[in-house]
């Protein structure tokens, strides 16, 4: 069993970025800028918002983080878009999710510029995704991809089975691996909740790919031998023991599945890591305004 270490690849990721932020600077260039607007105060969302933030000055770039209030209207959210759309400082921002009853999230993702459009969520970078065209594609599924590849994880012809279809994960990552090219040439399967007898579907996969967040969901009678595992959970489960005063889990049972398993991602160590470094990589993309016409 071969562990897909997302925190090792991470850092390898960020020392690329550091490496070509450090050319910018030298060519008298300006360093990529990325933006957060957080609204509310979910306390797993300013934590990944603070890790984005952080990554930025590891790497060199400069980053801004908008916070606004729980009560935030939907056309105060959009007008803070648009001044973000229109400031030549800011190459790419996201806006994290999830976003307060009051506010459509859908509308909103639609009024973030394609161009800055960092995260990947608004439906012209997510048709052209689909369309095997070259653009922005969402931190997550990017992620994943990357630890596919470096580790060398043949995915062609492989059945690949995606648990859960969140716009952010599943959907994204069930349209990616059945594309052409590697990691990709998948046959796949889109799992969620209306699915039935889910246990003979994942029996038959090569490569889980699970997005649920429900902890210890994937046990290992579910999987067969060799299977690749690919766990994105990132449950938060109460526990007065633990400093923070909870664990961190994912949806997999690690211990046993890993057993059976030729790759298996951590969690933490995991999924988690690389989404952040390939929301940077994104950003270096934008600055290089490499996916404009
Ligand atoms: N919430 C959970 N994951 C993400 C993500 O990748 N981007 C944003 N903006 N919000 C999220």
């Amino acid at each position: 069993m071969v562990l897909l270490d997302g925190k090792k690849i991470s850092n390898d990721i960020k020392d690329e970025i550091t490496e070509e932020v450090k050319k910018m600077k030298a060519n008298g260039e300006k360093v990529p800028h990325l933006a957060a607007v957080i609204v509310g105060n979910d306390g797993a969302s300013l934590t990944y918002v603070g890790s984005k933030v952080r990554a930025c000055e590891r790497v060199g770039f400069e980053s801004t983080m908008v916070r606004m209030s729980n009560t935030t209207s939907e056309v105060e959210l959009l007008d803070k878009i648009h001044e973000l759309n229109d400031n030549d400082d800011i190459d790419g921002f996201i806006i994290q999710l999830p976003l307060p009853k009051q506010i459509d999230t859908q509308r909103v993702l639609m009024a973030v510029n394609p161009d800055k459009d960092v995260d990947g969520f608004h439906p012209t970078n997510f048709g052209k995704m689909a369309l095997d065209m070259s653009t922005f594609i969402p931190a997550t599924p990017f992620g994943i991809l990357e630890l596919l590849e470096r580790y060398g994880v043949e995915t062609r012809g492989k059945h690949t089975v995606v648990i859960g279809r969140s716009h952010i994960v599943g959907r994204p990552m069930s349209i990616l691996m059945g594309r052409k090219g590697f990691p990709g040439n998948s046959t796949v399967t889109l799992t969620h909740s209306q699915t039935k007898n889910i246990n003979q579907i994942t029996s038959q996969a090569d490569i889980i790919i699970s997005a649920l967040g429900v902890p210890g969901f994937l046990k290992a009678e579910m999987v067969k031998d060799d299977v690749v595992i690919i766990d994105v959970g990132i449950t938060r489960v109460p526990d007065e023991t633990k400093t923070k005063g909870y664990y961190i889990t994912g949806d997999v049972d690690f211990e046993n599945v890993s057993k059976k398993a030729s790759y298996i991602t951590p969690v933490p160590g995991g999924v988690g890591p690389m989404t952040i470094a390939m929301l940077l990589k994104n950003t270096l993309l934008a600055r290089e305004n490499k996916f404009r016409k």
